[in-house]
């Protein structure tokens, strides 16, 4: 275990239309506004910690519609009274004084429940669409990390100053700071850049779902690096859920997703992530070793496996958090029903064990 901190969830809030999964499956998921605010209460009832929103400014692949993040996040949090909300941010079309200024803001209106996910750009289509230079994969991390010094600066220092490749800073101040505790800065991306600025910059690594022994790799590699930094990452890791009474119920339903994912559109979507990633140059991005089943759901959440019993699930669950897994970031078809079944069953078999493991090491 990687401590005795109950294992946090989060929830992907699905902002944009489509669902989380590239298939023709009947999903009752909607992406609109009364949809999401009532999910939001579900989740919070349900024992979800974090609601992730998604920033994405062009459609592609099943996204038509797209809700933008940070306005979004601050209505969820107007519907809520515990749960936190993880809004994406992509340096570019921010930059880090206007996010630093509304974080701050909807700090102050809601409380300190407000985070951020530096996202670094997957899409070039899309920054093509919007105007926004295409940089190389090793310049786009190097970016997101002055992004997040920024961040980190303008919220602590009376007066920062900052001069760097992409932004600069003199004697500035911001008032108010945020409420404390900080906003928590979560990152997203699995390759050597992504781990790497996180082992020096980020309170959150989120990665692409993964088998208990490739999360361990990651965590391992990501563990050590911070340490020398001085630094402590935590981790969160993408996954699917198919919760179900019967595991021949469950794995029924993720053969239908794959049956009738749209094959065009997978392809499409896979030939855009091998090429965002191509630039890295180790091969070890978010989809460097995702086959075509994988891609179906957008950030590798099949992988996870957690699509089986409440039991088969909960137990994965620990074997995950044994590797150094913090929190399970998880979507789900139909999320209102599924959120709140997963809620309802999941959950408390994961904290029985969680209790069962604490006795067995005290
Ligand atoms: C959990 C998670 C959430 C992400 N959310 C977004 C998002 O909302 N918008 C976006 O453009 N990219 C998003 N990304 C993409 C990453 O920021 C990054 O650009 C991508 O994973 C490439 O990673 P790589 O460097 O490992 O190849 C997300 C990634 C992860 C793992």
């Amino acid at each position: 275990m990687s401590d005795s901190k109950p294992l946090q969830f989060a929830y992907w809030v699905p902002n944009v239309s489509g669902g989380l999964v590239i298939s023709q499956i009947e999903q009752r998921t909607r992406w609109d506004a009364e949809y999401n605010r009532e999910l939001a209460k579900i989740a919070e009832k349900a024992g979800f910690d974090y609601a992730l929103t998604q920033i994405r400014f062009t459609a592609g692949y099943g996204a038509d519609n797209q809700h933008e993040s940070v306005t979004f996040s601050q209505d969820l949090l107007s519907h809520t009274s515990k749960l936190k909300v993880i809004a994406a941010l992509l340096p570019g079309p921010w930059n880090p004084v206007l996010a630093a200024k509304q974080i701050a803001t909807i700090s102050h209106l809601y409380g300190p429940r407000i985070a951020v996910n530096i996202v670094s750009g997957w899409f070039r289509g899309e920054f093509k669409a919007i105007g926004e230079p295409w940089l190389d994969h090793e310049e786009r991390y190097l970016r997101s990390e002055e992004f997040i010094r920024c961040l980190k600066g303008i919220w602590r220092e009376s007066s920062f100053t900052f001069a760097g490749d992409f932004y600069r800073f003199r004697d500035y101040a911001l008032k108010p700071k945020p409420l404390s505790p900080l906003p928590e800065i979560f990152q997203g991306g699995s390759s050597r850049a992504a781990r790497d600025m996180a082992a020096r910059v980020s309170d959150w690594y989120f990665t692409n779902g993964n088998t208990p022994e490739g999360v361990r790799q990651q965590v391992e590699d990501i563990q050590a690096k911070a340490a020398t930094n001085g630094h402590r990452v935590q981790i969160g890791l993408n996954g699917f859920v198919i919760a179900r009474d019967t595991e021949q119920e469950a794995q029924a339903v993720l053969q239908e997703i794959i049956a009738k994912a749209n094959p065009d559109a997978v392809k499409g979507f896979q030939h855009e992530v091998k090429n965002a990633g191509s630039a890295s140059p180790e091969g070890e991005g978010n989809w460097a070793k995702s086959s075509l089943e994988d891609l179906v759901q957008y950030n590798d959440g099949f992988k996870t496996n957690l699509i089986g019993t409440p039991q088969q699930i909960a137990e994965r669950i620990i074997a995950l958090k044994r590797e150094g897994v913090d929190l399970l970031l998880l979507a789900f078809l139909h999320f209102h029903e599924d959120v709140e079944f997963f809620g309802r069953e999941v959950i408390p078999l994961v904290r029985e064990l969680e209790r069962q493991e604490s006795r067995v090491s005290a």
